[in-house]
């Protein structure tokens, strides 16, 4: 079992490259199972859940080959669309190829997506979408078999929620759908303007992308393309909120500030200074940041939940009292406790975390129970008296891609064991 020895309290100094998005290169792949021909793409983060996603891909019959970042897709045969329960119950998000499995070969069986750390992920949205398209959905003993005997066409749909996955599954069902389909009330992450933006390369007919709704005109054939991923905006705010903790200066390079919607406001509200220019930040924060009286998650372009945890961190040893409120998710405090062993003085109640800032955190055995909580005691450890040592880091791996090495570069005293 892998673990993180962090000895913290180091002011984090230098630049380093931020990595390609997990949450826009999940649904690009899954894309490029609608294409003939090659994708090839490029900045894809070496990832866990990046390798269980070329699995899928791979067990559906395309080829799949991964090198340094970039990953090339060949879809013309597609033998089965079934998705391994194995790989669906590694990683939630599988539930992202239903959409064009659907859109590919009109069929598709799949487990039902386990519950995961942060609590139940329900997936109504994305199969009442389905079946106003035309879908059959048939659940027996925990299976999914979906159908569309008569193939897909469009429909109209209104989200009750903005889902940033049942909008991303409904956009790869529609683009080869017959007739147009509009989403009302989308989700306008920034992933999702990535996605279409791929889509739209392979000859997709897409419009409305980042706004509320979107329309989608089906085509009959999309073709392969090379493409960038887009940066990761969470990883951004990972190594913001550790430069924040230590009081430290850096620069990060291949980022993209304009993804960065309410995240930087938080951080000029803890007295941190930004700029950008191009695809360069540039971040320098005292210590101690001031407190955020309060901060609730929400939809893009609110504040991420993804960052809830991330910012809690780096609130421990803020000047003043913070509090957050998790709108999105039921149970992502799981970090809390972590924290507290830390030293951190923090309240939950519900969805509300109240954060009365301390001096300083000292470093002491703690284990990451989600991907997001992980970072946020990593970023803890850094910004801690003494030595943290970090395990199930596993969570971690499935979203950061070598972050001791990145965060070596910046300073940091850090090491995999
Ligand atoms: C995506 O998850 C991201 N994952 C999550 O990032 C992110 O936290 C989330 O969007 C919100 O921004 C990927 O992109 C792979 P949702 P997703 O559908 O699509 C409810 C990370 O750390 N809901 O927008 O699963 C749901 O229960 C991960 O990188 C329904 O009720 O998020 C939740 O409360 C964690 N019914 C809320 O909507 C549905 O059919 C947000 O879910 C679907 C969702």
């Amino acid at each position: 079992m892998q673990k993180l020895i962090i000895h913290g309290g180091k002011r984090l100094e230098g630049e380093v490259a931020v990595q390609g998005a997990k949450n826009s290169a999940l649904p690009i792949l899954s894309a490029a199972m609608l294409c003939t021909g090659e994708s090839v793409l490029e900045n894809c983060p070496e990832l866990s859940d990046v390798y269980a996603a070329c699995q899928i891909l791979t067990s559906a019959g395309c080829r799949c080959q991964m090198q340094h970042h970039t990953v090339s897709i060949q879809a013309d045969a597609i033998q089965n669309s079934e998705i391994p329960e194995s790989l669906m119950q590694e990683m939630r998000s599988s539930i992202i190829f239903l959409g064009a499995m659907l859109g590919r070969t009109g069929s598709c069986v799949l487990g039902y997506p386990g519950g995961c750390e942060l609590g139940p992920r329900p997936i109504d949205l994305h199969l009442q979408a389905f079946q106003k398209m035309g879908v059959r959905i048939r659940e027996e003993n925990g299976v999914l078999t979906c159908t569309a005997p008569n193939g897909l066409h469009g429909a109209k749909i209104h989200l009750q929620f903005p889902s940033v996955g049942a909008t991303e599954n409904i956009m790869l069902a529609a683009v080869l759908a017959s007739g147009e389909t509009v989403i009302a009330n989308a989700a306008r992450e920034p992933e999702i303007v990535d996605l279409a933006k791929y889509l739209k390369k392979c000859g997709a007919c897409i419009a409305g992308e980042g706004s509320g709704k979107i329309s989608i005109q089906g085509v009959k054939k999309l073709h392969g393309c090379t493409y960038r991923i887009m940066p990761d905006r969470i990883v951004t705010a990972t190594w913001l909120a550790a430069a924040a903790v230590t009081g430290g200066t850096v620069r990060l390079l291949q980022a993209d500030a304009a993804s960065l919607e309410g995240i930087l406001d938080v951080f000029e509200q803890m007295h941190c200074i930004c700029s950008h220019t191009g695809d360069t930040i540039c971040f320098s924060a005292g210590k101690p940041v001031r407190a955020v009286r309060s901060l609730k998650t929400m939809p893009y372009p609110g504040f991420p939940t993804d960052a809830q945890a991330i910012m809690t961190a780096v609130l421990c040893t803020a000047n003043g009292t913070s509090m957050i409120e998790e709108t999105i998710f039921e149970n992502r405090f799981r970090h809390v406790d972590a924290l507290v062993r830390m030293g951190a003085d923090i309240q939950t109640a519900g969805r509300i975390a109240v954060i009365h800032g301390v001096r300083t955190l000292h470093g002491v055995p703690v284990s990451a129970t989600d991907l997001r909580g992980g970072a946020a005691l990593l970023v803890a450890g850094l910004g801690a008296e003494g030595e943290t040592v970090l395990t199930e880091i596993s969570h971690i791996d499935r979203g950061y891609d070598s972050p001791e090495k990145m965060l070596r570069q910046l300073g940091a005293e850090i090491t995999r064991v």
